[in-house]
């Protein structure tokens, strides 16, 4: 796994070890229900011939079940999170055998270039360390038209938050574009998803 480049890093991924047990229950465990499935349906509309698809911060994996489902002719549908009981209980709900999970940073992915056609990453960019980094990464994992589906919460209305201890956070569109585009992606485009504060953007390389 990379190196963390950043301190909050470790308290992050152990505050969601943490929760891994009950992370798919009560009013959080729905809210993150209702965001995955909004995800998959811009997820099936652009990227419908995916073959090999990427959770980049998979959590508990809620996502790829859908997208197996939603993608059944995928050949890998994988999942990267370096929180290890998060992965546990992945593994526990995958009875696909195209789904997978292992350990891994955004910052830092151990996966060859060019092997995936879809990245799909839902509410986890707000917590990797170098957003920057993880946005490359996620370019350099896609191959040539790959599409990234990123689902966060970079809105204007949390601009005050950036005052804060996360105020290096891609937190606005402006910003989590020019990252975007710094990394190769061109023309993203944003979706409402769920409530004012959580946003879908999807971008494909530009190369
Ligand atoms: C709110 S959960 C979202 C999980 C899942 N994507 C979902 O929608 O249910 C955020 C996830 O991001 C992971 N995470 C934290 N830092 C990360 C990093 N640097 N790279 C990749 N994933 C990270 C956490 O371990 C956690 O599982």
């Amino acid at each position: 796994m990379s190196e963390p480049a950043h301190p909050n890093h470790h308290r992050d991924v152990a505050a969601f070890d943490l929760r891994a047990a009950g992370y798919e229950n009560g009013w959080r465990g729905q809210l993150h229900r209702e965001i995955t499935t909004r995800t998959a349906a811009p997820a099936a509309r652009e990227a419908h011939a995916s073959s090999r698809i990427l959770d980049v911060g998979c959590g508990t994996g809620q996502l790829l079940r859908l997208l197996a489902a939603t993608f059944p002719t995928a050949s890998e549908v994988r999942g990267l999170d370096p929180a290890p009981s998060m992965l546990a209980v992945a593994a526990t709900h995958a009875h696909d055998p195209r789904l997978s999970f292992d350990a891994g940073d955004a910052e830092k992915l151990p996966i060859p270039d060019g092997h995936f056609d879809l990245v799909v990453t839902t509410t986890s960019f707000d917590h990797w360390s170098d957003q920057a980094a993880g946005l490359q990464q996620c370019a350099r994992v896609l191959g040539a038209g790959g599409l990234l589906v990123l689902v966060d919460l970079p809105l204007l209305l949390l601009a005050p938050t950036l005052l804060g201890e996360r105020r290096r956070k891609a937190r606005t569109n402006s910003r989590a574009g020019r990252l975007l585009d710094a990394a190769g992606f061109s023309a993203p485009v944003w979706h409402d998803l769920y409530t004012p504060i959580i946003k879908a953007v999807t971008a494909r390389l530009s190369r």
